[in-house]
């Protein structure tokens, strides 16, 4: 059972398969992109471990010779040391303009393949292989692509589109389960953002979803990953909409930051959060039910995921602390900070329209129930 996802881009369009078994297939799916049989991979060192073998016998089946570069696991990887690595090994191989390069991994690696195939040569086309739930229903899809900056996370990148991306939601039995739970904030994300019926669905199909269901594993990816397509269509650049996906993200982004994008708060499991206090803060200003906020808990409580800000380990930082720190958020506009909040579960929205004092005092109680 394949599912595809047509990403409609124009002379940028690309599919995104889902299913199981993709990996062992991978050289017939690639194979019609080729101007020559052999591709450059880019992935991680734990991922090489689990997963290398398998796509270099996948694309042997289709005669296309492959090497591969991996290097350390972990966010640490997304900076200028990888990146110059990455894309000199790139140009020892004489990867050519008409070439492919392979990102095998989680969102790092995407992120980080992305951008390096973005500016060499000008520009050379790349798959991606995501690893990851969060990347298959996130970071794989959508072109955006970068690495950190001293200054902060994805501040030097590029909107550089995929060729293609496959989604073998096989792999997915290989994740830590707190990966896989992070992975699946983003997932609750895409029912919050625009699709009631989907997250209806999650509240019911959750559980098994989580201890392995193939079924519902793929239902999940391609439902989300399409409402990815369809927003990214809309907005490729993020003009305007493509600023839904990131309900959840404003809050994630000053918890991440002040807990030092350590191992304390994944970020998958940041936007749970995030998403669950985005309801707060709109019930506050009595845009959504009194309601709303709760059944979200309720939902990320029943999967185990972390929920509240009492979730996360270690001291935090003041309310005002967290508001400056959001400030800092890349989409600050005209010095706004602009929210994703919604009108009822499914119903999201942008504006730049939200008193601090509300933001405030969102923080202010949710720290006070720590
Ligand atoms: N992860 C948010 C976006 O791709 O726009």
């Amino acid at each position: 059972m394949t599912n595809t996802v047509h990403v409609e881009l124009g002379a940028r369009a690309y599919d995104v398969q889902i299913g199981p078994g993709l990996l062992a297939g991978a050289g017939a799916r690639i194979a019609p992109l080729l101007a020559r049989p052999r591709v450059a991979v880019l992935t991680d060192e734990t991922v090489a471990g689990l997963h290398l073998q398998a796509l270099r016998d996948g694309l042997a089946e289709a005669g296309i010779a492959m090497e591969a570069l991996a290097l350390p696991p972990g966010e640490a990887t997304k900076s200028w040391p990888q990146f110059i690595r990455a894309t000199e090994w790139l140009l020892t191989r004489k990867i050519e303009r008409r070439d492919i390069v392979v990102a095998l991994g989680g969102g790092v690696i995407g992120d980080l393949a992305g951008f390096a195939a973005a500016v060499l040569r000008r520009g050379v086309r790349f798959v991606q292989i995501p690893t990851s739930l969060l990347a298959q229903v996130d970071s794989s899809v959508g072109g955006k692509t970068g690495i950190n900056a001293p200054q902060g996370k994805n501040l030097i990148g590029a909107f550089h589109q995929p060729s293609l991306v496959l989604a073998d939601t096989g792999i997915l039995d290989t994740l830590a389960p707190r990966d896989f739970l992070a992975g699946y904030g983003e997932v609750v994300k895409y029912g919050l953002l625009g699709d009631a019926a989907f997250f209806e669905w999650l509240e019911t199909a959750g559980p098994a979803l989580a201890a392995g269901d193939p079924q519902a594993r793929v239902r999940a990816v391609t439902r989300s990953v399409q409402m990815k397509a369809e927003i990214v269509a809309r907005d490729e650049t993020e003009q305007g909409d493509r600023a839904l996906l990131n309900l959840g993200h404003t809050f994630c982004h000053a918890l991440e930051a002040a807990t030092g994008y350590s191992d304390r708060l994944l970020h998958g499991e940041g936007v749970a959060i995030g998403c669950a206090l985005a309801f707060e803060l709109s019930a506050r200003l009595r845009l959504c039910s009194q309601e709303n906020p709760g059944r979200v808990r309720a939902h990320l409580r029943a999967m185990g995921m972390k929920t509240d800000l009492g979730d996360i380990p270690g001291d935090l930082p003041g309310a005002e602390a967290l508001l400056a720190l959001m400030a800092q958020d890349k989409k600050v506009v005209d010095g706004k900070l602009r929210f994703i909040l919604a009108r009822d579960i499914g119903a999201a929205f942008v504006t730049s329209d939200v008193p601090p004092d509300a933001v405030r005092a969102v923080l202010e109680d949710a720290l006070a129930a720590r």
